[in-house]
């Protein structure tokens, strides 16, 4: 069956030849002082390259004093021009249509100072924005027309208005965030006013036939916020002015779970929303939010909910999506999980790195190369590390043996999918193994190999992914038979009572915390820390701190656990205090150290290179562990 996603599409002047659209997404790859930097055009291009339709270049600053989080896109004075032309001009042979988003900040900001159409500030305990005075409105209006110019100027196809997500379009939209009795507040004309004369001075000064697109939250999620009946009135409006589509995203910044949604969100859950735009007006409407499933967007389009679907995190993951899907190749994409830790590392500065796919931001410096010299690399352990390091180096050309201690590979993965929140993660262990398998590599599971056994198989390159082993503190009690290791209880390998104290709240103590309150358990969470979740990515840490308040599970924060007696934890407070918590189980998720095994290989006389990656050198992440693989592999 030929796939709707493939089909090109036209409007507005627009030819775009498939229905996957690259929706804005912030990097932090743009120079300090935001102009395009080297690293911006790479990391596009490889998209460019991957097949997408469109794409909507990352939200650029129209405002010198208001910005974001960390180096962003900017567009405030003509001295950006020249990148972002360098940058559509290195796109434009790949037939892509390319647009820019075009943002001002308005009170979500952290670095600027945060202005709004009313004093309202994003949190209770958040800054209160300096309101802007009619004027000011006129000033910023004439900042987004220029930055529509200067997009213009660099060889954009269109703008995209950001006037979702709660930035100073959306706050001027929502009557949670405007308040204001002038022209620009009030009833919805009034509330419309300020991104309508953007509208109007853009097609006024750059020319009317060049497209607008407008990118909105369909629903704020928040008390007195945009609802949906709302914004398909704001979409018939904008339709009326002309814009050329319109992109239906979701949230603010109070509500970041509906704008960058993590896995225990449904798949395409802002689809309907879209439908409903769909339905008031005639122009394209994109649909988003976790549509990297092909199947999953392939419907959107086939039952008429949308006419572009946005395909965001998926081709973060896997910038050849588009070209996988049309050389028939569905089983080669990379799945994005929805783990948000590319978001976590935007919003603490950071530039974004991607979970599964090692070589996110070293587009075209990274890259998997035929080996000179064929050689025979032994991996041991089928753990993330280990399974990437082996996916590498065979797609190089290198014979691989793959030795699992284990009756099957994916080694922590799938303690770290067991949660009911996180079952998404499976799909990275089935594309590893789905991918070592194509590349053939020799896998032996069950087996635990011996120094001469190693040495009589001739290798010439070890790589030791052994992973890590739980971390057991000298606790009195801890050998009781009502305690037990945090992922023990996780896999089913052991079982607990009915009221539960769990040691540590950290990732792991979370885990286990939402696995157990899900069969009905009383549980506790002791944590050392002033709060729970210590590496969990912000968002979902945010969402599960709201799920135990709501479950009424104590969060001891600031507790240490002192001893374990029969039917009993004891715990000491900030101050020593004693606190008595009665239970049936006990579960130490107390933290894991690098597993020694295999230590042979690490002796001086070994006469064979040995290297070591992922959790058996430092207990991380399965960012750290396919990061590792992936560039030692990628060097073998
Ligand atoms: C409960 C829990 C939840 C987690 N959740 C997340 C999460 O949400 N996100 C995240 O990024 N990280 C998470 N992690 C951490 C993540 O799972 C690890 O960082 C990652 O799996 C490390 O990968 P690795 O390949 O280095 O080690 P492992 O995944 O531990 O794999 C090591 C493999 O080596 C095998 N092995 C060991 N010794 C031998 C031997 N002698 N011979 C052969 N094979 C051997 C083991 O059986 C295992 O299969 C979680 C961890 C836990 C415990
Ligand atoms: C790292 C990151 C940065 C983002 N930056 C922007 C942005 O600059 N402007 C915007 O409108 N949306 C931004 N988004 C939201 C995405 O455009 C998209 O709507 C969201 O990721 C949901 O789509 P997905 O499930 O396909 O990822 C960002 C998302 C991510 C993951
Ligand atoms: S970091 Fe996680 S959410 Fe972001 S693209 Fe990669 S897999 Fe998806």
């Amino acid at each position: 069956m030929s796939l709707k996603l493939l089909e090109p599409i036209a409007f507005s002047g627009l030819r775009v030849k498939n229905r996957i659209v690259m929706p804005p997404m912030g990097m932090g790859y743009a120079h300090e002082d935001g102009t395009v930097s080297d690293r911006v055009i790479r990391y596009y291009l490889r998209r460019a390259q991957g097949g997408v339709g469109m794409i909507v270049v990352e939200n650029c600053i129209v405002d010198p004093n208001v910005v974001g989080v960390g180096p962003e896109l900017r567009i405030h004075d003509d001295r950006y021009i020249e990148g972002l032309r360098r940058l559509v001009r290195a796109l434009k042979p790949y037939d892509v249509v390319v647009g820019l988003q075009l943002n001002h900040m308005g009170r979500q900001t952290t670095l600027g100072t945060p202005i709004a159409p009313s004093p309202i500030p994003i949190s209770p305990k958040g800054p209160i924005p300096r309101v802007l005075t009619p004027d000011e409105i006129r000033f910023v209006v004439s900042e987004f027309v220029d930055g529509a110019w200067r997009a213009r100027e660099a060889g954009f196809d269109f703008v995209e208005l950001h006037a979702a997500h709660g930035y100073l379009i959306c706050e001027f939209l929502s009557p949670a965030s405007n308040r204001r009795e002038d022209e620009y507040g009030g009833s919805l004309d009034g509330r419309l006013r300020f991104l309508l004369e953007i509208i109007a001075g853009i097609k006024e000064r750059v020319g009317a036939d060049f497209p607008i697109q407008v990118r909105l939250s369909g629903q704020e999620y928040v008390p007195d916020g945009l609802t949906l009946a709302e914004t398909r009135e704001i979409a018939r409006r904008l339709e009326q002015v002309g814009i050329s589509s319109i992109s239906v995203s979701a949230g603010n910044w109070q509500t970041l779970h509906y704008i960058m949604a993590p896995m225990f969100m449904p798949k395409g859950y802002l689809v309907e929303d879209a439908a409903a735009i769909k339905a008031v007006v005639r122009i394209p409407v994109i649909a988003v939010g976790r549509l990297h499933d092909v199947e999953v967007a392939e419907r959107v389009l086939q039952e008429g909910k949308a006419d572009l679907v946005a395909v965001g995190r998926g081709l973060i993951a896997d910038p050849e999506w588009a070209k996988k899907v049309m050389e028939h190749r569905r089983e080669d994409i990379r799945p994005c999980i929805s783990c948000n830790y590319c978001v976590d590392f935007v919003s603490r500065a950071l530039e974004a790195r991607c979970t599964v796919n090692a070589e996110l931001g070293e587009e075209f410096l990274f890259e998997i190369r035929p080996a000179r010299q064929r050689k025979r690399i032994l991996v041991i352990g089928g753990g993330p590390a280990g399974l990437e390091a082996a996916r590498v180096a065979a797609e190089r050309g290198h014979e691989v043996w793959l030795f699992e201690k284990e009756k099957r590979l994916g080694g922590k993965l799938h303690v770290s999918a067991a949660a009911p929140s996180k079952k998404e993660i499976h799909r990275f262990t089935d594309y590893l193994i789905r991918q070592i398998e194509k590349h053939r590599v020799r896998v032996e599971l069950g087996v635990t190999l011996g120094r001469e056994e190693l040495l009589g198989m001739h290798p010439d390159v070890v790589v030791l992914a052994t992973g890590s082993v739980p971390t057991i503190p000298p606790l009195p009690g801890a050998d009781l038979p009502m305690v037990a290791i945090a992922e023990d209880v996780l896999l089913e390998r052991a079982s607990v009572g009915h009221r539960v104290v769990i040691v540590g709240g950290g990732g792991t103590g979370c885990d286990v915390a939402e696995y157990l309150l899900a069969r009905g358990r009383e549980i506790v969470i002791l944590e050392l820390l002033s709060h729970i979740g210590r590496g969990i990515e912000a968002i979902t840490r945010r969402w599960l701190y709201y799920e135990f308040k709501r479950a009424g599970v104590p969060l001891l924060t600031r507790h240490r656990i002192a001893r374990i007696e029969e039917g009993r934890a004891v715990a000491l407070d900030e101050r020593d205090r004693e606190v008595i918590l009665p239970c049936d189980s006990v579960v130490l998720a107390m933290g894991y150290r690098p597993s020694d095994d295999m230590a042979f290989c690490l002796e001086e006389d070994f006469p064979v290179p040995v290297y070591r990656i992922g959790d058996c050198v430092r207990p991380g992440t399965i960012l750290d562990a396919v990061a590792q693989g992936a560039h030692l592999a990628a060097k073998l």
